[in-house]
């Protein structure tokens, strides 16, 4: 089951839709890196809780079938985050499984590096 994959897709502030194949077991940050997505400045602390720009925005269904809420680190940098939306979550906090197929997920225009 290691190696399962399904297909997701990001839709970029402009429309443009980034589909692609994900790894199950990894996060919405790895599937960006690995799959060498062009979203600028995304996931700039790699996914150690600093930053914000890895910010999404589910669909609500979505949202509310993730298997984990928010930690108070991940809260903390969502309230950093421009745009933020009732339901925003950090794309390397988010581990893809199975029943993610088809999965949605919007990158805001603006992203924000809590860092600078
Ligand atoms: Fe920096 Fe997610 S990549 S908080």
């Amino acid at each position: 089951l290691k190696d399962e994959k399904i297909n997701i897709t990001f839709i970029l502030y402009d429309g443009k839709r980034l589909q692609t194949e994900a790894k199950v077991g990894d996060t919405l940050l790895d599937v960006v890196v690995n799959n060498d997505l062009n979203i600028e400045g995304y996931g700039a602390c790699e996914g150690t809780l600093t930053c914000s720009t890895c910010h999404v925005v589910l669909k609500d269904e979505d949202y509310k079938r993730l298997p984990e809420e928010p930690c108070d680190e991940e809260r903390d940098m969502l309230d950093l985050a421009y745009g933020l939306t009732d339901t925003s979550r950090l794309g390397c906090q988010i581990t893809l499984t199975k029943d993610m197929d088809g999965l949605e997920i919007r990158v805001p225009e603006t992203i924000n590096d809590a860092r600078s």
